[in-house]
């Protein structure tokens, strides 16, 4: 429950209102955690937000956020500059199922700032790279400019992962795909009877796309979809975050869809 002081060690912009902060805790002490768990961070005086951590698993000393400033806490969290000091509660929440997909083909299904949440598992596949089928990953973004860790495709593509991008919309120097993310489902060709699938982003997004898998013979307890509700305590305590009979923070945020699925439909107050 008790914020720690975590100093911020380097800054980068990714996109015009999304900036990744690495941070470190003043005492040195390692960060563990699981792919697909978040912290409550917080600047000082701007309020606490839950944010998914991005950062490499295998690297504990290291915290890494990927934000997008939308709103009054994010923005002073992107505006934070090396050698201020964040608070970070946590980690909270469920995982990926990394360990359990293994002699699986896993599917990796991202739009927009979906991509951070998922890329610790993403590195924590390559990293077991042997012990799974194919491991592809699909990502959407609105346009070229938005698209996030575009310097780590080639090498996640090197280390044998199957990358396929996709724009909404892009001027006349973009050479990949345009249009939706459920596109790039059909040029993946994926054997669904053996696939587990792991999903984040825009509702509307994840709910395609599972559609468009669930058709094509993909049970619904494989599929793992990243819910986001708000948050206060983190901890299972206040309400706020309640989804259906789950709360987001304790149970989720990362969910079987056959979980979820029922509760998609009614809008949070
Ligand atoms: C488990 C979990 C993990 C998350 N991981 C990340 C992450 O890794 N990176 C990240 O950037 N965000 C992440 N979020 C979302 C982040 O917590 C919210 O963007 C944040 O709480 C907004 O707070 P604020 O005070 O900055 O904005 P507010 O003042 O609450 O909102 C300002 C305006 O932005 C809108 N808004 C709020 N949230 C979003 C949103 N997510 N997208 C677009 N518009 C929004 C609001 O409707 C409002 O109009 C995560 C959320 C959850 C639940
Ligand atoms: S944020 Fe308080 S119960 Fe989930």
């Amino acid at each position: 429950m008790v914020p720690a002081p975590f100093e911020v060690l380097a800054k980068r912009q990714d996109s015009y209102d999304v900036w990744t902060l690495e941070l470190r805790a003043l005492g040195g002490e390692p960060f563990e955690f699981t792919p697909g768990q978040f912290t409550m961070l917080a600047a000082r005086g701007a309020g606490e937000v839950p944010i998914s951590i991005s950062g490499d698993p295998a690297r504990p000393e290291m915290l890494v956020h990927t934000v997008r400033a939308v709103g009054l806490a994010t923005e002073a969290i992107c505006a934070a500059q090396p050698g201020e000091v964040l608070s970070v509660r946590g980690p909270f929440g469920t995982g990926w199922p990394v360990d359990s997909a293994e002699g699986a083909d896993v599917l990796i299904v991202a739009g927009g700032i979906g991509l951070p949440p998922l890329r610790p598992a993403i590195l924590s596949l390559i990293a077991r790279r042997e012990r799974y089928g194919r491991i592809v990953v699909l990502y959407g973004g609105r346009a070229p400019d938005q698209l996030l860790f575009t310097d780590e495709y080639d090498a996640w593509r090197e280390q044998g992962v199957e990358v396929f991008v996709t724009v909404d919309s892009a001027g006349p120097t973009w050479l990949g795909h345009v249009g939706v993310v459920t596109r790039l489902l059909r040029l993946a060709k994926l054997r669904t009877g053996a696939l587990v699938g792991m999903s984040c982003g825009p509702e509307v997004m994840m709910r395609f796309v599972t559609a468009a898998l669930l058709d094509e013979g993909m049970r619904p307890d494989r599929m793992y979809v990243s819910m986001e509700r708000n948050m206060q305590c983190g901890i299972g305590h206040c309400g706020h975050c309640q989804l259906g009979p789950t709360l987001v923070c304790r149970d989720g945020a990362v969910y079987r869809w056959s979980e979820v699925e029922r509760w998609l439909a009614i809008r949070e107050l």
